[in-house]
Formats: C-alpha cells, structure tokens, sequence
C-alpha cells in the first residue's frame, strides 16, 4: 500500500484523494490545509486520512501532493524543507499547470524527488470531478526517480499519464489555455457580432453552437489545414472586406490577427495573387 498525504485538500488536492483511497491502493496520511474547518470538510470527503493544519505535524509517506495554490508552492517546499520532515528518496509533487518541479527546490536539495503532476482537467466540483476524473490525461515533469511512483499514482486514480520534456511546462500550459480559454473568447465574439446581425440569443446559440461543434469535430478528425473551409481559404477578399466594415475596432483587431493566421493556414490553397490581396484586406486593421 503507498501512502499518500496532501497539503491543500482543496478542489484538486480533496478529488485526488479521494480517487486514490477508493482504489484501494493508497493509505491517506493526512489532508492539510490552512483552516481547520477545510481539513476536516476534506477529511469528510476522502473518507480517510488525518486533518492537520502544521506542515511539521506531517507524518512520512511515499508521495505528498501539494495542491495548495501556485503562489504558495515555493513557500510551502521551503517550510516544509525548514521542518525536515520529507524524508529523502520519497517524492514531493506540486499539481501547478504552468509551474515546474523546480518550486520544490529546497526539498530537492535534501534528496527528496520531486516532480509536477497536471492533470488537465477541471476540478470545479469535487463530487462530479471524481464520477468524471476516468480518462483524463495527466502531465508528469521533474525528478526521473520520481516518475514511476506518479505514473501509477495517475493510472490508479482514472488518469492517462505522459511525460513532459524538461522546461515545457509554459508552453504546455499556454496550449491549454489557448485551446480552452481562446474558444470561449472565440464563443463570446462570435455571439456578439451575431447579435449585430439581429438574431435573438436562442438562435445564435443554436447557429453558433452547431457550428462550433461541427468544426471541432471535423479539425480534430482531419487536421486544421484539411478542416478549415469558409472565405479565407477560398481566397475571397472580397467576403473578409464586407464582414471587416461591420465590426467594431476591437472586434476587427481581433478578426484580423485571427484572419492572418488563418491566412497562413491556408497557404498551400491560395495562388500568390490570392495571398496578397488577402494579406492587403487583412494587414490593415490600424488603418480602420
Ligand atoms: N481546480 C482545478 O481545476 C485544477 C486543475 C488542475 C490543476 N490545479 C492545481 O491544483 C492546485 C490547487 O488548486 P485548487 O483549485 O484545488 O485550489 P483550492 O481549491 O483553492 O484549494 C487550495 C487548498 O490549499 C490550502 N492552502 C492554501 N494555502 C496553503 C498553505 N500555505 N499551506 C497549507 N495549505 C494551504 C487551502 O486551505 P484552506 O481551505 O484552509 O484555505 C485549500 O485547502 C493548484 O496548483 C492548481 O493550479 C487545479
């Protein structure tokens, strides 16, 4: 049985323990968090575990999971690595999208393996996180002699783990970001400019949503350059200029820069006399 504490039984830090206790392949340690009411709501949750508020009351595990917030990882590592109470050869994670095994600095000068684990998902609810954690995929970086232990930690709580390279934790993140947060930014301007067009709220999320779900669909399936259709890889200048004189400022910068890009998408589609006419329709959202 490997045993299992976890400094901040928050959102994620409360759903993973609880994933790892009802796998029957974990003894929960203790759940720690900064009030005494959180640790015992978490310790209610988990069903197991020991509710503590002092990282030096910690007792030894095998993995201790900080899923306290980003900011507070480096203060976390180096109270915990004053207190000496992380024995060397164990492993310490941080659960940090964007950060790298590297906040843990001062535990790992004490021999201690340190490593992130990301699992890329939304841990907005813990109760519906645990019934929908199965299949989510989990990004491991850090120590090697770290990652066997968290690899199965991922596999035996639900997840699908991979390694990612040394120093790609920014970019690993910014890709996320960009494929979740863009498309509702993308979601948010397209009903705007269909409210311009008159239509009520009920229609535009019917038109926009089908839409939407349609080309997710068709670009995971075949690729961006084969799923992208619509007047910029037809190479219609034309079509971009009229929908350009019905946007606003802001939304016209915007339809811009996402216009070059998909300009450049389209690249091997377009005759160089279709390129520059595009680039000219498109290269001049300052000039509006
Ligand atoms: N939520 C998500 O969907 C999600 C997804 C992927 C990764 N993550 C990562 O998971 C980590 C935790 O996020 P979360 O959303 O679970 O946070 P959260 O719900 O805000 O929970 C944070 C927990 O940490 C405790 N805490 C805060 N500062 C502490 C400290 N100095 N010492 C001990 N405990 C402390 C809090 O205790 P109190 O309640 O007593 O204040 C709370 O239990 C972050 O690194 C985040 O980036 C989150």
């Amino acid at each position: 049985m490997t045993s299992l504490n976890i400094v901040g039984g928050g959102r994620l830090g409360k759903s993973v323990a609880r994933l790892a206790h009802d796998s029957g392949r974990y003894r929960i340690g203790a759940l720690l968090c900064r009030s005494q009411a959180s640790a015992l709501v978490a310790r209610d949750f988990v069903g197991a575990g020991v509710a503590l508020t002092t990282l030096a009351d910690l007792p030894a595990a095998d993995i201790t999971l900080l899923a306290v917030p980003d900011g507070e990882i480096a203060a976390v590592a180096a109270e915990l690595s004053a207190a000496r109470v992380i024995a060397a050869g164990s492993v310490v994670c941080h659960a940090s999208g964007v950060g790298e095994a590297a906040l843990l600095a001062p535990l790992a000068a004490q021999g201690v393996h340190c490593a992130s684990l990301h699992p890329a998902f939304s841990f907005a609810d813990p109760a519906r996180a645990v019934d929908g954690f199965a299949g989510t995929r989990c990004a491991l970086e850090g120590d090697a002699a770290a990652l066997p232990l968290l690899q199965r930690l991922a596999a035996d709580i639900g997840g699908v783990p991979f390694v990612l390279a040394p120093g790609g934790k920014a970019a690993y993140h910014a890709a996320l970001s960009i494929a979740s947060n863009y498309l509702v930014t993308l979601h948010d301007l397209a009903s705007r400019v269909a409210a311009q067009a008159g239509m009520t709220d009920d229609i535009a999320a019917a038109v926009l949503g089908g839409l939407m779900r349609q080309t997710l669909d068709n670009t995971l399936a075949l690729g961006p350059a084969a799923a992208l259709t619509g007047p910029i890889a037809r190479g219609d200048a034309g079509t971009v200029a009229r929908h350009r004189a019905v946007l606003s400022t802001q939304d016209d910068a915007l339809y811009c820069a996402l216009g070059q890009a998909t300009a450049r998408l389209a690249v091997d589609r377009l005759s160089e006399a279709q390129r520059h006419v595009l680039q000219m329709v498109l290269g001049a959202a300052e000039e509006k």
